[in-house]
């Protein structure tokens, strides 16, 4: 058991497994870099996703973009955790385009960064300071 950023105890051996598995999904015949991520939700609901490459390459789309747009357009968005998991030695950690999708629905949301070596856990604020937001 792990604690996300809101004291909440939360199963992240469960959330790996799960980002392993959608792992296996993932289209990347452009990079050979394969990803899967899985996201829990504030009602204990995880949404999974992979990465999409696309022949036409800016039109590729990250494992945790995936993820969340699933958990979107579910009606979900309340986000406690984020896992990324791309089977290499040190963790792989979201681009920017994947850390400003993210903090969208929120700062607190606990980013685990996942290699075979070590993990990295942080919220999307830390990942992103500084970010973008339009305020009135
Ligand atoms: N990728 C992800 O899906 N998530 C990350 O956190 C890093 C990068 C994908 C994008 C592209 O399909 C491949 O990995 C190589 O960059």
């Amino acid at each position: 058991m792990s604690a996300d950023s809101y004291g909440n105890d939360y199963d992240l051996d469960k959330l790996i497994e799960k980002a392993k598995v959608a792992r296996r999904l993932a289209y990347a015949p452009y990079s050979d870099f394969k990803v899967g991520a899985s996201l829990l939700t504030g009602d204990g609901r995880i949404f999974t996703g992979c990465n999409i490459e696309n022949t036409s390459y800016p039109l590729s789309i990250c494992a945790e973009r995936v993820a969340i747009s699933k958990a979107v357009s579910e009606g979900y968005r309340d986000f406690l955790v984020l896992v990324v998991f791309g089977d290499t030695s040190q963790p792989t950690s979201p681009c920017g385009a994947c850390r400003q999708f993210l903090i969208e629905f929120g700062p607190k949301t606990n980013v685990v960064m996942v290699g075979k070596e070590k993990k990295i856990e942080m919220s999307a604020a830390d990942l992103l300071p500084n970010n973008f937001m339009r305020r009135e």
